[in-house]
């Protein structure tokens, strides 16, 4: 059978809108409605009339699009498109670091649980994390989590000083320094452009740091021809489609692999996206009790972005 086809017939039937993160196969992105980064996605879901909302990324951008919309049923592909930031920052070791730190505002990645979100005072994304930290009266100390990577380059952004959870992404932070300073030789011409999440020897040979869609937008609007991209190689799909001219060569990882690809994000397929359409399954499910607690930050971010 015709997945694609299966898969838009179910999203007339269904009144369903597809949203996609950048990281997803390039098929996915292609049926979506709407492919962005964290911040853009929970801003279509927070708008969206749509009564199904399928979400193409991993779970906590499913459980931010529920918290958004309690009343719309949310389907996810594959409920095991989990993240390391958020599986390695588990709430009960959180609620415990921010119990030593009492006197701190929380300021909280989006990539984290729905429950160390509702221990929260605001969430961020990797888009707006800057201006967000920059609005926190002076006087206030902070405590970030879980990314120290994305903490650290926002410490060094706003000069605000931050207590880090010490978390990490499993593929940002593999990105080969060594590799990528080979890559630089071999293209000179190229500019370096890297997301916030790579740790700070690889951010340093970067001439534009930025969220997913951030990067996006500079390759477009940069007269430069060609582009060497630390970050998950899956936003190549968008770039290329947006500036077929442009040459754009994915920065590799210190395992011998060619380029760097988030394996929760590759969890879903097209296969999976059209059962879980017309099996209205997985589906994403929380505790009124919880999402209200976790929708305040999230609202508050909302508002200050
Ligand atoms: P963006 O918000 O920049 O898309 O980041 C999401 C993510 O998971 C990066 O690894
Ligand atoms: Fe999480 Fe990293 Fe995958 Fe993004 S790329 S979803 S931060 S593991």
């Amino acid at each position: 059978m015709d997945v694609e086809a299966g898969i838009q017939q179910l999203k007339k039937d269904l009144n369903a809108v597809i949203l996609a993160h950048y990281y997803q196969e390039s098929e996915i992105q292609d049926v979506a409605d709407f492919v962005g980064d964290s911040l853009a996605l929970a801003q279509q879901a927070e708008k969206t009339t749509a009564d199904v909302i399928v979400f193409c990324g991993v779970h906590f951008m499913a459980e931010t699009a529920k918290i958004l919309n309690p009343n719309k049923l949310v389907l996810l592909p594959d409920l095991d498109a989990g993240c390391s930031l958020s599986d390695r920052c588990p709430p009960g070791p959180f609620k415990a670091f921010k119990d030593k730190h009492p006197d701190h505002f929380v300021v909280t990645y989006v990539n984290s649980s729905a429950a160390v979100k509702a221990l929260s005072d605001v969430i961020v994304t990797s888009s707006n994390a800057v201006k967000i930290v920059s609005k926190i009266p002076a006087d206030r100390k902070i405590l970030f989590a879980p990314d120290q990577h994305l903490g650290r380059y926002v410490m060094k952004q706003t000069g605000r000083d931050m207590v880090l959870w010490p978390g990490a992404c499993m593929v940002h932070e593999i990105f080969s320094e060594k590799r990528l300073v080979q890559l630089k030789v071999e293209h000179p011409e190229a500019d370096v452009i890297a997301h916030p999440e790579c740790e700070a020897p690889v951010l340093a040979h970067a001439h534009y740091i930025g969220s997913t869609k951030q990067l996006l937008e500079y390759t477009v609007s940069s007269p430069k021809q060609s582009f060497i991209v630390v970050t998950e190689a899956g936003i190549i799909h968008q770039m290329q489609l947006k500036s077929p001219g442009k040459t754009f060569i994915p920065a590799p990882p210190d395992n011998g692999c060619a380029c760097n690809e988030c394996p929760h994000m590759r969890l879903n397929t097209m296969e999976k996206l059209y059962r879980c359409m017309r099996d209205k399954t997985p589906r994403l499910d929380l505790h009124p009790e919880l999402r209200q607690a976790a929708y305040a930050p999230l609202k508050r971010m909302l508002e200050w972005s």
